[in-house]
This record gives structure tokens, sequence and C-alpha cells, in this order.
């Protein structure tokens, strides 16, 4: 048995029986032609968004170090550009906005790499990555190679076809983007337009240097304090539901989606329960942003999994709705 440690920001002492790296599709083609490729097996980014229950996975753990940003076509309005999965997804931000090409500027700083947001459809501050998206490039567990073009994605709030159980076994090799040349910014999400009210004039480097400052104030940097962003989703509830929540609870935030459905936060929802900072075991839920969970040192994953559970618990008693992890636990 092998003797690999698997990186998560959770910063959980996690160990797997084999690790396999790969820096293009012929060596990771090679893997699957020798037979390295065997059940179980788990694809992995950054460990960003991963919860291991467990301080051994027994299987093998995959992870794309395909690297390289490369222009695929371009004219005045738009440029075209093929992203390795292996990419840190924040270099590639860094990236474009060095570049003048408008999109990325407000997924500033999530942790990651390129192949995961596309399998997670990352978002912030009004942003989703399925925006930027053209297509994503796979290669199957069988060595053959499958383009996804982006309304084959199933995208939807921080889900994709490639989150589905059967779709585990395609890997992720490429992400093709589309950015903008021409100025376009979106500022309406939360404190942005107000952070921004004192500067001479608006610009890429400036929006960017914005989100990284609201995002350093609230979530945590996994290098001092273990965690994943935020743990659970946002629950998407009825109009009804809404309207009842709001008569009892009248400085509720909410996000409209449609006619039917409004996003209630998570967050705020966590707060009113008690729970913001308070601690189960070496597990808590982070003082200044209740969606967090943290790992308060030598915590393990039943003790994350444990608080997460009496979270829910909390949150489903008081306003009659359920909480589901964005974070994926892995067995
Ligand atoms: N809120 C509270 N208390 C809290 C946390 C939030 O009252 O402890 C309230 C805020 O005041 C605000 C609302 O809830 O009115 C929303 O909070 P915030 O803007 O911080 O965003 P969020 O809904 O908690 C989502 C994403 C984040 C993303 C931010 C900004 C999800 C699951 N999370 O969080 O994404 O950065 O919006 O766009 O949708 C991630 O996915 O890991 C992540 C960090």
């Amino acid at each position: 048995m092998g003797n690999c440690v698997i990186k998560n920001t959770f910063g959980l002492k996690v160990e797997a029986a084999h690790l396999l790296e790969y820096t293009s599709e012929e060596e990771l083609e090679g893997f699957i032609a020798e037979g390295k490729v065997k059940v179980p097996f788990l694809h992995v980014g950054g460990g960003s968004n991963l919860l291991f229950m467990h301080e051994r996975y027994d299987g093998t753990v995959l992870h794309s170090q395909i690297k390289g940003i490369q222009v695929t076509a371009e004219d005045d309005s738009e440029v075209f550009v093929r992203v390795g999965a292996g990419e840190v997804w924040d270099d590639f931000v860094a990236y474009c906005v060095h570049r003048g090409w408008y999109g990325a500027e407000n997924l500033s700083l999530i942790p990651g790499e390129v192949g995961a947001s596309a399998v997670q459809n990352i978002g912030a501050y009004g942003v989703e990555v399925k925006d930027l998206i053209t297509s994503v490039e796979t290669v199957d567990y069988k060595g053959q190679k499958r383009v996804f073009q982006n309304a084959e994605c199933a995208y939807a709030y921080r889900n994709s076809i490639f989150k589905r159980p059967e779709m585990k076994s395609y890997f992720v090799t490429y992400v093709n983007f589309r950015l903008s040349k021409l100025v376009q910014f979106k500022l309406d999400y939360g404190t942005i337009r107000k952070e921004l009210a004192d500067a001479p004039s608006v610009t890429l480097p400036l929006v960017r240097q914005t989100i990284i400052k609201i995002r350093q104030s609230k979530l945590p940097d996994p290098q001092l304090l273990g965690n994943a962003g935020s743990f659970f989703t946002n629950p998407i509830v009825s109009r009804e539901k809404w309207q009842s929540l709001l008569a009892q609870y009248p400085n509720m935030p909410y996000y409209e989606i449609d006619e039917q459905s409004v996003k209630i936060p998570a967050g705020w929802m966590i707060e009113q329960t008690g729970w913001k900072g308070k601690a189960l075991g070496n597990a808590a839920v982070y003082e200044k942003q209740a969606l967090i969970l943290v790992n308060l040192g030598n915590a393990t994953g039943a003790e994350i999994v444990a608080l997460s559970e009496a979270v829910c618990h909390d949150v489903a008693s008081q306003f009659g709705i359920e909480i589901h992890p964005e974070v994926n636990f892995i067995e």
C-alpha cells in the first residue's frame, strides 16, 4: 500500500493508497492504458471543496497538472482561451485581468483549479463560471476523449452534469472560455459599488482588488484556518414559504430567482440559530461568516460532519428549511 498525502484546504490529515498526477492528456491516457486507474478512484482539483470523512481513502486519487493558457481565437471584442485543468483558478483570473479581458474578475481569489471550477460551477458576486465557459474537454476512465459544449453541461447553481455519480468517470482536461475585450463590469452584488464609490475610475485591476478585499474581510485563509469556503448552498424556496418567513423575520435578506422561487442566505439562518462562532469539538462555525465551517486545529472529518449535522438540524427546526452541503463528502 502506498502512503500518499492528499492536499485539502480543510487541513485534514488524509492518505490515499495511490496518487496519480499527470501533466498531459497523453500521460493520463497512458495511466489508463496501463490499467493504473482502478476502481475506486477519485479525481481531485486543489482539494478546496472536499471533506474527507476518513483519514484514509482506499483507492486511487487522480490530479491534473495540465497547465497552459492558449488563445484559440479572437477578434476586436472577444477572446477564446483554452486552459489546462491543473491551472490554479486565481492565476487564470489574474492573467485575464492583466491582459484586459473582462468577465472573470468577480471570481478573483476563489481557491481551487480550473478543472474543478467547471465541475462545481463556482460563483461569487453575481457571476458564475458557466457564464464564461464555452466547452469542457474530458477523457473518460476508458481513455475516450469527449467534449461537452456549455449547453450539455447542465449548469445550475453550484451544479453541473459532472457532479452526477455516473459522470465521475469523466476527467476534465481543458476548459474553454470566452472573455470580453470590451469594458463590462458586474458591480451590483452586495457592497461592491459602495467600495468603489470614491475611485476616480473603475478599472479591471481595481475591481479585482476590491473583490479580493471583500473576500479577505469575510473568508478565512485556508493556510491559517482550514475551511472549504461556503459549506452549504443557499436554499431556494417557494414564494409562499418566503412570504411566511418574511412575516416572521422582516429583516431577512433574500434574492429573488424567478416568479416561483427565492434564495435565502443559509449563512443568515445559521447566524439566527446562534451557531455563528460556536464550536463542537475541534470544528467551528466561522465567527465572521456563518456559512463557513472551520477546522480549529486538529479536527477530524467526522467532527466536521457532526457540526454540519447539528447546524442543519437547528436550521430545519427554526425555519422549516433543509440546507444541504456544497462541499463534497468523500467516504
Ligand atoms: N449573512 C449573515 N450572516 C452570516 C453570513 C451571511 O447575515 O454569517 C447574510 C449577509 O449579510 C448577506 C447574505 O447573508 O445579506 C449573503 O451573504 P454573503 O454575501 O456573504 O454571501 P453568501 O450567500 O453567504 C455566497 C456564495 C459565496 C460567495 C458569496 C458572494 C454560496 C453557497 N456561497 O455566499 O461562495 O463568495 O455569495 O457572492 O452560494 C463558496 O461557494 O465557497 C463561496 C464562498
